[in-house]
């Protein structure tokens, strides 16, 4: 019996260790995002030029298989063309590059790229001088003497790998090889890799200055939770249910949704206020990030970015990641201080119409992602003091400065974790509480520093059926100090819910003249044309209770 016991014991002991072994290795071979891509970061060196382009497949299961080319000759580009979903594969795009000044005359450079079974001679009438060279998974290149490919800038000079079918490529000089992906002998479905290239030099962007308009108005539009993938991305919760007979796919509604308020308010500026990637749905999150840089560098629309919860759970860390937001076109977002906890502490100066003063000072930061003492505070992580301590001493140093300013100064926020303060119990609310605020556990007491540096507006995402602005008032004076508002979420790749939450996005428009804050929604679904709950929250600079509650 107790022998019996006893072998049981250890063939459960065995069993378990070795389902442990198992667990570990596949997920350690299979896991969507292994350390090397988390550094990943496009490298593309000033005054190189691409001589050859070629791809390498290896089999995923061959430990020893380091999958790159001779390292003295090849340049591997660091992402997985399977993005880690291949059990039998991994294969790279590898690049010859020299610096121009290197160039011998026997060199030849890249001077077209296609992709494609057959070779692209066969669709052009005259006969070119140069021959296209084939490469696997269907690269064509079409190759020059150095002498007159560098003459006419024609040569290529950086490639990247893009994923998915709706792929774009924000980054002036670069060009998406379309239509066609690359072929590899397995399709990785929507998420299919592509090539894209850049010819000519870097070109070097000039950040936007976002100004006051001449009519004394400047409009904000605030965009949370995007949600967006590698890919199409999974629709959650569409509402409504059922149309387009179940067909959703949900970045190209997001981002159609995104395109049309844009073209319709006409923003002066977009404030993208975390959880733009959906971390576990895009391995790839530069991909995700693209697409939507595409849709405002388009229209030429200035942009400020801070992460949330999810962005980071992807591919890219927010250092990796505000970098590359960095590289982008109108890109207002900054890392910040690297002495104080987070990356995105920042603030962007609206200047005045017509003279170099502040009219409106935004300030953003970074609220991270979980509790690092779950035990204690469960949920959500917190601003910290050094970046309250920042924020004080940044709105301080200002104020002299802004003094100049020859009408009302006015400051606003944005953060993506609401704080805890978004639960008050008031009736002085606007807008809808379909969900449990999800504020962190701990107060840090940053809506203080709001209140005492003179914020009018502080502006959140992360619960995307909350959509409310809130007053909060002097206990004493019972005067209005603060407005506390929800953008909502506007992305389909996000959860939605709650009763059909329809997506959604904010508006700000600031009236400098006089000293004027409005907000109001407009809605992916129903009523589109509609501002939902407009409303002034500040007049003269004042914070003023709602009109009509
Ligand atoms: C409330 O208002 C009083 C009087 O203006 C002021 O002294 C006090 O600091 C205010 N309280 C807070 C929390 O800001």
């Amino acid at each position: 019996m107790t022998r019996r016991i006893v072998r049981t014991g250890i063939q459960l002991g065995v069993l378990t260790f070795i389902v442990f072994l198992l667990v570990f290795f596949l997920d350690n071979r299979y896991r969507v995002l292994p350390q090397s891509i988390h550094n990943h970061l496009p490298s593309h060196h000033e005054g190189l030029i691409i001589t050859d382009i070629t791809v390498n497949t290896c089999s995923s299961l061959n430990p020893l298989s380091t999958c790159k080319l001779d390292q003295d000759k090849w340049h591997r580009i660091e992402k997985d063309l399977y993005l880690n979903t291949g059990w039998v594969s991994k294969a790279y795009v590898h690049i010859k590059r020299k610096r121009e000044e290197d160039l011998t005359d026997e060199d030849r450079v890249i001077i077209d790229v296609r992709i494609g079974k057959m070779d692209p001679a066969m669709n052009e009438k005259s006969q070119a001088a140069e021959k296209w060279e084939s490469r696997p998974a269907g690269i064509w290149l079409k190759r020059s003497a150095k002498r007159h490919a560098t003459d006419s800038k024609k040569a290529v000079t950086a490639v990247d790998v893009l994923f998915g079918s709706d792929a774009v490529d924000p980054r002036p000089g670069w060009e998406l090889i379309q239509p066609t992906a690359l072929l590899l002998d397995t399709g990785s479905g929507s998420k299919d890799a592509r090539l894209s290239i850049r010819r000519g030099p870097v070109h070097k962007l000039e950040p936007p200055v976002p100004r006051i308009g001449k009519d004394g108005k400047f409009k904000i539009m605030q965009v949370s939770d995007l949600h967006l993938s590698t890919g199409l991305g999974v629709c959650r919760d569409p509402e409504p249910k059922g149309a387009n007979g179940g067909r959703c796919d949900a970045d190209p509604r997001t981002l159609e949704f995104v395109e049309r308020v844009l073209d319709e308010e006409n923003p002066d500026m977009v404030v993208l206020s975390g959880d733009q990637v959906n971390g576990e749905t895009a391995p790839d999150a530069q991909s995700a990030i693209f697409k939507i840089v595409q849709i405002l560098a388009e229209r030429g629309k200035p942009w400020a970015a801070i992460f949330g919860n999810h962005d980071d759970e992807g591919s890219l860390s927010r250092l990796n990641q505000m970098s590359l937001y960095n590289s982008l076109p109108f890109s207002l977002s900054e890392a910040g201080p690297n002495t104080i906890e987070g990356v995105g502490n920042y603030f962007v100066e609206v200047r005045a119409h017509g003279s170099k003063h502040s009219a409106l000072t935004l300030y953003f930061l970074d609220t991270h992602s979980y509790s690092p003492d779950e035990k204690r505070y469960e949920g959500y992580d917190w601003i910290k003091l050094k970046q309250i301590n920042w924020f004080k001493t940044t709105a301080q140093s200002l104020k002299e400065s802004h003094s100049h300013y020859s009408h009302i100064h006015l400051d606003m926020a944005f953060i993506h974790i609401p704080l805890p303060e978004y639960g008050s119990t008031t009736n002085k609310f606007v807008g809808s509480m379909k969900e449990q605020i999800s504020a962190p556990g701990f107060n840090s007491h940053f809506k203080d520093a709001l209140v005492e540096e003179g914020i009018k507006v502080v502006s959140c995402g992360h619960d995307h059926a909350n959509d409310y602005c809130m007053l909060s008032e002097n206990e004493s004076t019972k005067e209005g100090e603060l407005w506390m508002c929800y953008a909502g979420g506007s992305g389909f790749g996000g959860y939605g819910g709650y009763d059909g939450y329809i997506r959604r996005l904010r508006v700000f428009e600031i009236d400098a003249n006089q000293g004027r804050i409005s907000t109001w929604k407009r809605l992916e679904y129903g009523d589109i044309a509609k501002r939902l709950d407009e409303q002034v929250i500040v007049d003269s600079g004042r914070v003023i209770p709602p009109q009509s509650n």
